[in-house]
């Protein structure tokens, strides 16, 4: 993946500035990896609400270290929960996983060193990820659930 610095948006109308919001529609079935999910939304929704925020403002600090953190803690949690009922594509989704880790931490460097707003394309990465990634991979291991 390109870092944000070579990356352009060409269409400014799709960056996110409206709330994401999860639903029902996109529920596991399980009230621990549920909560985690609403609260990865939260977080995201924090920035959103900030986006014209400057990127060094203690909210934007606060909520980026927080979501960072929360991801971590997610992901692993997801991935011993998928390790326990076998799921037959744990390592494929590991990946998908490190990815979205790796792209957020680059992001996240940029907006640290100023080549980039909180506006623009970390919360488009964000925003489409999250909601793309919790209603198609995440879905599929709801079978085995
Ligand atoms: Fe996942």
């Amino acid at each position: 993946m390109n870092s944000i610095s070579n990356r352009k948006i060409k269409d400014k109308e799709s960056i996110p500035t409206q709330a994401i919001y999860w639903s029902e529609a996109i529920s596991l079935g399980n009230e621990e990896v549920d909560n985690q999910h609403k609260k990865l939304f939260e977080l995201t929704n924090e920035l959103i609400k900030h986006a014209d925020a400057d990127a060094h403002s203690e909210i934007i600090n606060e909520t980026l270290y927080e979501l960072l953190q929360y991801v971590d803690t997610h992901f692993s949690d997801e991935e011993a929960l998928m390790e326990s009922i076998n799921y037959p594509k744990l390592e494929e989704h590991k990946k998908l996983h490190r990815s979205f880790t790796k792209q957020i931490a680059m992001f996240c460097r940029d907006v640290v060193q100023g080549k980039a707003t909180i506006a623009e394309e970390l919360l488009a990465y964000l925003s489409h990820w999250l909601q793309h990634h919790t209603s198609q991979a995440d879905q599929d291991y709801k079978n085995y659930l």
